[in-house]
């Protein structure tokens, strides 16, 4: 959605949106013992363009108004968590559902004290989590002070999402500001979440005549994020002996297993100790999941999420193994072969560019439906057939997931939008390889990939 097509009226004035610079290697926090510190101090390189940007952000915060902002898993869309009018500026700006709840960011131990509840103490499993996995890629749900945190933040709900992002842009400006950011991701909802300024910039900001304009003032500019997926949600409170992770991301369940079982906090595990907790994943049986989401009947394939505007399809390569437990449909679902595949693609996808299919496929340089689909060795990264041009957008090797988690959302973003063809036309279609293992990153870049894709494909290559 554009801010043209907004009825809302937000925001009354709209703003000549500039990307501001801010490097991250201007910024260094000191604290006392190890990270996460309690009192994080900033210091900023003296007369820098990054000092220059983080006080107008910093400025533009404190005036109820929002800014994107780097954090290490994506671009964030901040505002004052404390001030309910400026967040409601976020749901407007993005389009948000407004019943879906937002993550609150914070650059210290001490500014986490003073969004808790008065007396609140940490349990030995979520100290263990904080000392292990902040400043980073995990958010933690805690019980909320009603009169400490505006209800908008986290839609009436009785806990709130925190986390202390690592990069230094998004760490800075928090610090700077001396103020709480709840912030969602900064894409225009539904659409992928942006890894890069540019991403922000072409989803909340438009043309108008001479001028850019859009629903916020500034967008800090950090360079690509390098985890590339959003952090991993995890709820310890709302079950007592339980702790539940609500989304995959960032830090995969096997870091935050071996956290727990480190400090014997892992129930069923060997000295557990009291307060020790039984680890819960929803969608962790990734198999089972791959073929329930491949029904379009499926629930949890009704709202289609990090959808750019071509169709996103999932390609599951090789020998379809059967899933432990069950999921008996994964061996009544034939896998067909590359070239039928593409064959009934063209002959029945509704959307043509100019006659012929464009189709973007994104997969491991290494893989055997990259060799199938480009021949020509990685230096060619098109095909040009009489019925569809085929585009390959690289997701690195297949020894490297965390690469192709840092890929996934540029990726998609940048084959619909036609950057890197020779034409610069957008494709129709969008295939991606499935990674052949959920471990670490690769069960949030799963859970992605199926939020976006209308279906998935069993292809034997
Ligand atoms: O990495 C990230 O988490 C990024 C960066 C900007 O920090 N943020 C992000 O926010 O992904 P968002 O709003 O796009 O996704 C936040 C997710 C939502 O799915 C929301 O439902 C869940 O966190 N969430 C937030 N607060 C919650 C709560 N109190 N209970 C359950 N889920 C919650
Ligand atoms: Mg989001």
């Amino acid at each position: 959605m554009s801010w043209e097509s907004d009825t809302t009226g937000y925001p009354e004035r709209t703003f000549p949106t500039r990307v501001l610079n801010a490097d991250s290697s201007s910024f260094y926090f000191r604290g006392k013992g190890k990270e996460p510190y309690t009192n994080a101090a900033l210091d900023i390189a003296s007369g820098s363009e990054a000092e220059r940007s983080i006080y107008l952000a910093k400025l533009a915060i404190t005036k109820s108004h929002l800014v994107a902002f780097p954090t290490e898993t994506v671009y964030g869309l901040g505002a004052n968590a404390l001030d309910a009018d400026a967040v409601s500026k976020i749901f407007r700006a993005k389009g948000r559902p407004v019943d879906n709840p937002l993550i609150v960011h914070i650059s210290d131990l001490d500014m986490l004290q003073k969004l808790l509840p008065d007396g609140y103490e940490l349990s030995p499993v979520y100290s263990a989590l904080i000392s292990k996995f902040w400043p980073g890629a995990l958010t933690l749900l805690f019980p909320v002070d009603e009169a400490k945190v505006p209800s908008i933040v986290r839609c009436g709900l009785k806990t709130l999402g925190i986390r202390m992002p690592s990069h230094p842009v998004a760490r800075a400006l928090i610090a700077a500001s001396g103020l709480p950011l709840a912030a969602p991701s900064a894409n225009a909802s539904g659409r992928p979440s942006p890894t890069t300024a540019m991403h922000v910039h072409r989803d909340l900001t438009a043309r108008k005549g001479e001028e850019v304009v859009g629903r916020l003032p500034f967008i800090l500019d950090g360079g690509p994020c390098h985890v590339g997926l959003e952090s991993t949600v995890v709820d310890g409170v709302s079950s007592k002996n339980e702790l539940r992770v609500l989304r995959p991301g960032g830090i995969g369940v096997e870091e935050i297993e071996e956290a727990l079982r480190g400090r014997d906090l892992l129930a069923g595990a060997v000295g557990a100790s009291t307060g020790a907790v039984r680890l819960r994943v929803y969608g962790k049986d990734m198999k089972r999941d791959k073929i329930e989401e491949a029904n379009p009947t499926t629930p949890g394939m009704k709202y289609r999420h990090y959808s750019p505007d071509a169709d996103v399809i999932l390609l599951v390569c090789g020998e379809w193994r059967k899933a432990e437990g069950g999921g008996s449909d994964a061996l009544r679902s034939p896998s067909i072969l590359l070239h039928e595949f593409i064959n009934d693609l063209v002959s029945h996808h509704s959307q043509h560019h100019g006659g012929k299919l464009r189709i973007g496929v994104m997969s491991m340089d290494d893989s055997k439906l990259t060799k199938a689909l480009f021949p020509q060795e990685a230096s060619s990264c098109q095909v040009d057939d009489a019925a569809y041009h085929l585009q390959h957008f690289s997701l690195g090797s297949q020894k490297t997931p965390n690469l192709a988690a840092q890929r996934l959302f540029e990726g998609l973003r940048t084959l619909d939008e036609g950057g890197g063809a020779t034409d610069g036309k957008g494709c129709d279609v969008i295939l991606v390889e499935a990674l052949d293992n959920d471990a670490g990153v690769g069960l949030a870049f799963m859970n992605r990939l199926q939020k976006a894709a209308s279906r998935a494909v069993h292809i034997q290559v």
